[in-house]
């Protein structure tokens, strides 16, 4: 059906957009169209006299026409509304606000009350997501020593290899044999952006290498990244190759527990980054011992109720008297993410003095 628009030179187009949406004019739901120089903006109604006296006075080679325009495809903005339809509004209260995109993979968690409707959540989250292809549901917890979780595939393409691109890097990914957490990508750059040349880094629970490879991004580093998983160490490998880094990471398919043994030596890093939250209080003896006089470890742990902050810091500095460490001051503390309700992931710089 033809329509009401307002033809107009494309160099007014800002201008005259702004203008018509003060008086209300502007049709939303219908595309604006370009022809040659001319932008040509639907309307909802024929305005008045008044109006366009203003418009043309305002845009003097302004015109009153009639053409036809596309629709606006405009995309449901949650899994609720796309379901609407199908579940009552108990069942639509429980859907889940929120879930992780690892490259063109969703992962989500699917309350068990839901579970009859789990392929149904994933379609209408390709639909909310068009950068989706692929959705799988949580089937565990993480666990394990590699740190990875069972999932059901629920929805579109099979795949559980994706490429994962944030701060100008690219991560290859297999989520179904690796960790990897797209909710980390402030902490890397975070932790990235302190690092400067000249630094040797080491890298103690690498996975696929997000830390690694986005400290080498930006720095001349040598980079240490040592994993005990070996399709993590295989990835991290590959995606050396598909990074175009200033520094060098050395990947090692090793156990962290023996780092200062790797090294052959005491007081080898600048700078230790020790991302295996549940248990790297167990390796921080070894990250002391590797660490500079006047380096830096980053270190990561889970802690729960109140203040989970202060209680990282407090049980920290148990360990670290446990490890005979006399010197040492916090650099920074933060709440990284939840994991789980009251639960935190915390982030702790430490300088160590010898
Ligand atoms: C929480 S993930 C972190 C991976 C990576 N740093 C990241 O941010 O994506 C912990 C990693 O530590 C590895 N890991 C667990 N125990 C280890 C050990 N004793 N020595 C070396 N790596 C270990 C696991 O295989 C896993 O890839």
């Amino acid at each position: 059906m033809m329509i009401e628009a307002i033809k107009v030179r494309r160099v007014y187009g800002e201008k005259i957009i702004e203008f018509l949406g003060r008086l209300n004019l502007i049709h939303r739901g219908k595309k604006i169209k370009k022809v040659d120089d001319f932008i040509i903006i639907p309307l909802i109604r024929k305005p008045s006299e008044e109006e366009l006296n203003l418009i043309f006075s305002h845009f003097q080679d302004a015109q009153l026409c009639m053409d036809f325009f596309e629709d606006k495809f405009s995309r449901p903005r949650s899994i609720a509304e796309v379901l609407r339809d199908f579940m009552s509004k108990s069942e639509l209260n429980l859907l889940p606000k929120s879930f992780d995109i690892i490259g063109d993979i969703a992962i989500i968690e699917i309350p068990p009350e839901l579970s009859s409707f789990k392929h149904l959540i994933g379609e209408a989250l390709m639909k909310v997501n068009s950068k989706v292809k692929t959705v799988f549901a949580k089937k565990s917890a993480i666990n394990g020593v590699f740190r990875i979780r069972e999932l059901e595939h629920i929805a579109g393409v099979f795949s559980s290899v994706t490429f994962h691109r944030e701060y100008g890097c690219v991560f290859k990914v297999d989520v179904l044999k690796v960790y990897f957490s797209p909710r980390l990508s402030f902490e890397r750059y975070r932790v990235a952006r302190q690092v400067r040349d000249g630094e040797i880094v080491v890298d103690m629970f690498s996975g696929v290498g997000p830390f690694s490879i986005m400290i080498a991004k930006y720095s001349q580093v040598d980079v240490y990244s040592i994993d005990l998983n070996p399709c993590a160490v295989a990835l991290l490998n590959e995606n050396l190759r598909l990074n175009k880094l200033r520094g060098w990471v050395y990947p090692i398919l090793s156990d962290a527990n023996y780092t200062v043994n790797l090294f052959r030596c005491e007081s080898f890093a600048d700078r230790i980054i020790m991302n295996l939250p549940e248990s790297s209080h167990l390796f921080l003896d070894e990250a002391v011992r590797l660490v500079k006089s006047g380096g830096i470890i980053h270190y990561y742990c889970f802690s729960g109720d109140g203040d989970p902050v202060k209680r990282a810091y407090l049980k920290l500095v148990e360990i670290l008297e446990e490890c005979g460490v006399k010197d040492f001051s916090i650099t920074s503390m933060r709440k990284v993410k939840p994991i789980a309700p009251y639960k935190w992931q915390v982030a702790i710089d430490i300088k160590i003095f010898k």
